[in-house]
């Protein structure tokens, strides 16, 4: 059977490529996700690729897709420090989800060294830039 796998980036991360490239690298979001929907394609998973600035919208996000995705793969930016209503929105649905970051948050300030996100997810991976992403996608297609 086909597996669903929802990409799902959080504030700021539309302006992947320009925003702090010495951090956040130089690919852009377009780029990012035709990269991961043509590499899970060739593993028989199907991709949706979607982004918001807005908690409410995120949320929205995640409740549309609990029937349709096997997985998500989530990096909810900066909201990953504080909102449990996103936190609330992952343990609802029910779907394995992966936390990704894309930069090392456990060596950058303080304030993101936290996330309250991780405990409604199946695992957490960040630092490795992009890659992150991929490994993620490879965690959810083993998963039964
Ligand atoms: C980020 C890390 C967050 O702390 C930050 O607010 C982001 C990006 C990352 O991918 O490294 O927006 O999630």
């Amino acid at each position: 059977m086909k597996k669903n796998i929802l990409i799902l980036n959080g504030p700021n991360l539309n302006l992947l490529g320009e925003r702090e490239p010495e951090t956040y690298g130089t690919m852009t979001l377009p780029q990012l996700n035709s990269r991961l929907t043509s590499y899970a394609g060739k593993k028989g998973a199907v991709i949706r690729a979607r982004q918001s600035n807005h908690e409410g919208e995120l949320i929205d996000i995640l409740h549309a897709h609990r029937k349709w995705a096997a997985g998500i793969v989530f990096n909810p930016g900066a909201y990953s420090h504080y909102s449990y209503a996103l936190r609330d929105a992952i343990a609802a649905i029910l779907v394995p989800t992966i936390e990704v970051h894309l930069s090392n948050i456990k060596k950058r300030e303080k304030f993101r060294r936290t996330s309250v996100i991780e405990p409604a997810c199946v695992a957490q991976l960040y630092g490795k830039g992009a890659a992150s992403y991929f490994t993620a996608i490879d965690m959810l297609l083993k998963k039964k």
